[in-house]
């Protein structure tokens, strides 16, 4: 059996995701910075996280929130530089604290170097082999290569213009025409992005999260995707997780590995299917995934059941963590989704923006925390999460950057209203997230005055102090950390399970109050008990 110690740390690790434009700005210029993160680390301290994961803070022209790296050895000025960043690894691992951090391998912005080189090349050219360039189709290749369609809308591919000043070459980019994909066909783009991850190890970096990691292999012949996209066999796709994916994965592993201390990779897998989100996981590949099933999945006790069983089950396949993620930078904040009539979460959703009563979604979210953080493995929180943030959808649109809204031909407002930035303290906007009299690059909402870390960390009934009290248990009672799991029988719209050795949850997503199972004694609640749980509270007991 492993011993406490010989056991990875990111098993049991609650890892807290920092959106750094938005997290705490420490230059006074309105963007969430290096330095405001650092000045932020005993607030994560105490909040009893054991990890972080930040977003992309390479150098970046930011068309995609730095999704479109243009140096991955460099730190965006934006955000500091190369010594930020180390000193604030070093004084992470001072307060225990692990950093993760977001490696983007499926494209690069178009000012990296490689791809401005790539330009003036000639068709065929070693510069042009890391990307995919390709002549269009139609008399005088007028129309794309092939039909793919770009995530944020309209084609995955751009033209560009020859020496001569004519149309030529077509580029392929699955996001923004900002964001050209590599070639990884190209043993020049492996060199490199192993050499990056070890860039970034020999720092003291602790893991990666893998960003689009089903995406980055081809189908050579680009061929097209045509009217039935959905009847391709398994990784017969020309580009969503093609069996070629797996050994570039392994080649990371072999590399992280190769660290005495453990380094984790962290992928970020959407795919439908179980079984082949499964394969990601095994011994030789990632050591774990999020689990988007979970964040999608309706406040119900019979679908939240099924996403259980079927994560514990293809985990088990390959003894990987399972992790169990509500909220992150690309969807809308689960207070604002579990607000509204129908909880289950599709991207779609953006659009249609269908009204949310916070109050009750913020009960529900503290029930899903208690649900979440009590499950076995990994829980990821989203900056802002533990304050009970909201989805920000009124944003004026003249403030939205993200490409979704102008790719989207202005039809949905994209990911900018859960990326609003942290409201620290005091009674108005900025929120002490900013000072000098700057403007944040998003506005706060003024309701958010009630949501401040400063207000909450005074009242023992905020969502902070659920957070909070919730990982100091979580930490303390090795039951929780274990991986055991077992059902207990519950009423219809229940959830009920025990963990461990000795600690029994309840979830009650059905109308009426239900009583308390058999317990020694009652570890935390989402609301208050009255003898009873009652509809949409959770609660942790412990027995003998
Ligand atoms: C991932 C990121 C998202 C980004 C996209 C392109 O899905 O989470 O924010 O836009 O990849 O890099
Ligand atoms: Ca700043």
């Amino acid at each position: 059996m492993a011993t406490e110690q010989s056991v990875p740390w990111w098993t049991a690790a609650a890892i807290y995701q920092v959106y750094l434009r938005s997290f705490a700005d420490g230059n006074g210029d309105g963007i969430g910075d290096l330095a405001g993160c650092r000045a932020h680390l005993a607030y994560l301290a105490e909040l009893g996280i054991d990890a972080i994961w930040f977003n992309p803070f390479y150098l970046s022209p930011m068309a995609d929130g730095g999704y479109d790296v243009a140096d991955y050895r460099q730190i965006d000025p934006q955000f500091g530089s190369i010594s930020d960043a180390e000193a604030l690894i070093t004084e992470a691992h001072a307060l225990g604290i692990r950093v993760v951090l977001d490696i983007v391998p499926n494209h690069c912005s178009d000012r990296h170097p490689w791809f401005v080189a790539a330009l003036p090349s000639k068709p065929g050219s070693p510069e042009r082999r890391r990307f995919y360039f390709r002549p269009g189709r139609g008399p005088a290749g007028e129309l794309p290569p092939n039909d793919w369609q770009s995530e944020f809308g309209g084609s995955a591919w751009t033209r560009t213009t020859g020496p001569d000043g004519l149309p030529a070459e077509w580029y392929l980019h699955l996001f923004a025409p900002e964001q050209p994909d590599f070639n990884w066909g190209d043993p020049a783009v492996r060199a490199e992005f192993e050499a990056v991850l070890r860039f970034w190890f020999d720092r003291g970096v602790d893991g990666f999260r893998v960003d689009s990691a089903a995406l980055v292999a081809k189908d050579p012949g680009l061929s097209d995707i045509g009217e039935t996209p959905a009847s391709y066999g398994p990784g017969m796709h020309p580009f969503v997780d093609r069996d070629e994916v797996h050994e570039i994965y392994r080649s990371w592993r072999h590399i992280a590995d190769g660290y005495p201390d453990k380094r984790a990779l962290i992928g970020e897998v959407w795919l439908p299917d179980q079984e082949r989100f499964a394969l990601y996981l095994r011994d030789d590949e990632f050591h774990s995934a999020f689990n988007f099933d979970f964040l999608c999945c309706a406040l119900e006790a019979p679908a939240l059941r099924r996403v259980i069983d079927d994560t514990l089950a293809s985990h088990a396949r390959f003894a990987a963590t399972t992790t169990w993620v509500l909220s992150n930078h690309d969807v809308v904040r689960h207070v604002t989704r579990y607000g509204r009539g129908k909880t289950a979460f599709k991207m779609d959703d953006r659009r249609i923006g269908e009204a949310s009563d916070i109050e009750l979604g913020t009960r529900r979210a503290r029930a899903a925390t208690l649900l979440s953080l009590s499950l076995p493995g990994t829980a990821y929180i989203y900056q802002g999460d533990e304050l009970g943030l909201w989805e920000v959808e009124d944003l004026p649109e003249e403030l939205l950057q993200d490409p979704f809204w102008e790719r989207s031909g202005k039809t949905d407002r994209g990911r900018d209203g859960c990326r609003v930035p942290m409201p620290w303290a005091g009674q108005a906007p900025p929120f002490g997230f900013t000072d000098n009299g700057a403007t944040p690059w998003l506005p706060q909402p003024q309701d958010w005055k009630a949501l401040t870390v400063e207000t909450e960390l005074l009242n023992p009934a905020s969502m902070l102090a659920l957070y909070q009290s919730a990982l100091a248990i979580r930490r303390r009672e090795p039951s929780l950390r274990s991986r055991t799991f077992a059902w207990e029988d519950a009423p219809d719209g229940v959830l009920c399970y025990s963990r461990g050795d000795n600690v029994v949850v309840l979830v009650n997503l059905s109308p009426e109050p239900v009583a308390l199972p058999e317990h020694d004694k009652i570890l935390i609640a989402s609301g208050q008990l009255w003898g009873r749980v009652p509809p949409v509270t959770a609660v942790w007991l412990r027995r003998k």
